[in-house]
């Protein structure tokens, strides 16, 4: 666990707990409608109990780590995930080695406590987990929409490694002309 002041809360950035889950389901609900550049919509029960359900397994998971960001006054703020992806590699050259990518996924900070170094803190804690196991690369996805994430993610050092295109069928037939 983590502590610092900041200008007028303390911050705590420490392993999530159970009785953190309505508020860190919330941040993820949060999360999709801004990815998707929704308006508010009710998040359905059944995917509540969903998120709820893999939130649970991060916290006995070795392979998983969930942060939290926690300011003495106004509550739990902010989260960030990391977990360990396990792989066969492909090639008999590789012998039976295990490939492992450290994965960042699920990173939230609440917009009135955003650009104060909060989820650099939480960054930080990311890093160890994965330092600890000896991987020193880290990957994640963001979409190309999202401004926010691409001007923080490239602050933070990352770069753009691949492209995830959409297109309609529609669309494409049309641009392939010979399809029935
Ligand atoms: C992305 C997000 C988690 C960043 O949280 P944050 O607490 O504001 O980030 P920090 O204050 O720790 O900033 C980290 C670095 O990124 C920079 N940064 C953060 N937001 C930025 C923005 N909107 N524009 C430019 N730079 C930005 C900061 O300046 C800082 O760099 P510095 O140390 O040189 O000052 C937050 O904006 C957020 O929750 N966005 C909505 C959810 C989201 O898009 N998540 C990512 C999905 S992949």
């Amino acid at each position: 666990m983590t502590t610092k002041d900041t200008q007028i809360e303390k911050l705590t950035i420490r392993p999530a707990r159970k009785a953190d889950f309505p508020i860190l389901v919330d941040f993820l609900a949060k999360l999709a409608l801004h990815v998707a550049d929704s308006p508010p919509l009710t998040l359905r029960e059944e995917e509540r109990k969903h998120l709820q359900d893999n939130l649970a397994d991060a916290l006995v998971n070795d392979d998983k780590l969930l942060i939290v960001a926690e300011l003495s006054k106004s509550g739990v703020v902010g989260m960030g995930y990391i977990h360990i992806l396990r792989s066969q590699g492909l090639w008999e050259q590789d012998g039976d080695q295990e490939l492992q990518t450290a994965v960042i996924d699920d990173t939230w900070v609440e917009p009135a406590f955003r650009q104060q170094g909060i989820f650099g803190a939480i960054l930080c804690k990311l890093i160890s987990f994965a330092e600890d196991r000896g991987l020193q690369d880290l990957i994640l996805e963001y979409a190309a929409s999202n401004k926010e994430a691409k001007a923080t993610w490239t602050r933070l050092g990352f770069e753009t490694t691949g492209v995830r295109a959409a297109a309609s069928t529609a669309t494409v037939k049309k641009k392939l002309a010979k399809c029935p």
